[in-house]
């Protein structure tokens, strides 16, 4: 165990051999049960560690399990700021992740110091920070919003309001559009939704015309000028789903698609093509966890999520009053 803990610290995950003949699917459910732990994970995990989470979901939902459950343990498959999120409102649980370096580019592009200058710059305005930041950004912001509920977040404060939106431009803007407001935009994006091909995109919708275009916010304007329909992971996994048409053309992280198999498995799904030739639009934090890091942090319970407890009270505040307007505004 120490030089597990010595690896840990080295790496940011438990760097232990694994027996080969185990099957980590069975160890990991075991593992849930011997120690009260509920498996939150992220649509854009891996196959395999969504098929053994006991709740997959958007950056909403996963707040909100992480919010209500009664678990000892809370494992967190997904990236370092939404396991700080359910750190943040279910302080007492304790929150561990397959791999602390799963960071963020979106959360990485707007550093706390630098976003309280650009706040004082503005010192009129309200602070909606998308959930994609660290708690340093949460802790400066007045409400936190996800893809799922910007927009009805937006329109429910008065026209007049004066707003800073962090710390993704493309979804900013795209509030922007939607709303007919002019918020000013921190200038930040996620590496993953930035890197599809316009130009290829609009060759695959020439080679399939029955093809419909759905699109993560977190896209540039270009390519949601020609997509069909725009919304949140768990939006787009609805909307493919639901809709009639039976081919659909992904632009989000490429981990979503094996969900939309499973929910509608007779139609063809296409991942858009990103700008170059490599799986780009797999993002590379997401895919830091794997199912053997998954059954080491279960069965070591680290690397542990810990948090300052001023910096959590402060995260927490904007963060309760996204959840309130939520459950307000009927959004699930
Ligand atoms: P949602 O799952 O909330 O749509 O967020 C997408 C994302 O980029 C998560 O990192
Ligand atoms: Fe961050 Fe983008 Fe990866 Fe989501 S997909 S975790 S926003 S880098």
């Amino acid at each position: 165990m120490t030089e597990a803990v010595n690896n840990l610290k080295n790496v940011g995950y438990l760097d232990l051999e694994i027996d080969p003949s185990l099957d980590l699917f069975a160890e990991i459910e075991k593992l849930k049960k011997e120690k009260n732990a509920v498996l939150l994970a992220h649509y854009y995990q891996e196959s395999d560690i969504q098929d053994v989470a006991d709740y997959i979901g958007d950056s909403l939902g996963l707040a909100r399990q992480a919010q209500k459950t009664t678990a000892d343990l809370i494992v967190f498959a997904g990236v370092h700021f939404m396991a700080e999120t359910a750190k943040i409102l279910n302080p007492t649980k304790k929150v561990v992740l397959p791999d602390l370096n799963a960071g963020c580019s979106l959360s990485d592009s707007c550093p706390p110091p630098l976003f309280a200058r650009f706040k004082e710059q503005h010192p009129d305005h309200l602070v909606i920070s998308y959930i994609n930041c660290s708690a340093g950004i949460k802790a400066l912001s007045d409400i936190i919003c996800t893809s799922s509920n910007a927009q009805k977040i937006v329109e429910s404060l008065p026209k007049e309001q004066k707003i800073i939106f962090a710390p993704d431009k493309n979804l900013g803007a795209y509030i922007n559009r939607k709303t007919g407001r002019n918020m000013v935009l921190w200038n930040g994006a996620c590496m993953v939704h930035e890197i599809f091909s316009l130009e290829k995109i609009t060759k695959l919708k020439a080679r399939h015309p029955e093809a419909k275009l759905i699109a993560h916010p977190e896209c540039e304007e270009a390519v949601l000028a020609v997509a069909d329909f725009i919304g949140s992971t768990t939006q787009l996994l609805q909307y493919a789903e639901q809709d009639d048409c039976q081919t659909f053309i992904v632009a989000t992280e490429t981990g979503i698609l094996h969900q939309m198999m499973k929910n509608a498995p007779h139609k063809t799904l296409i991942p858009a093509p990103p700008n170059n030739s490599c799986a780009c639009n797999d993002c590379p934090h997401m895919k830091l966890n794997t199912l053997e890091k998954l059954y080491l942090c279960m069965k070591y319970e680290l690397p542990e999520l810990t948090m300052d407890e001023s910096l959590r009270l402060a995260a927490k505040k904007p963060i309760d009053r996204m959840l309130e307007l939520s459950d307000q505004l009927g959004i699930k």
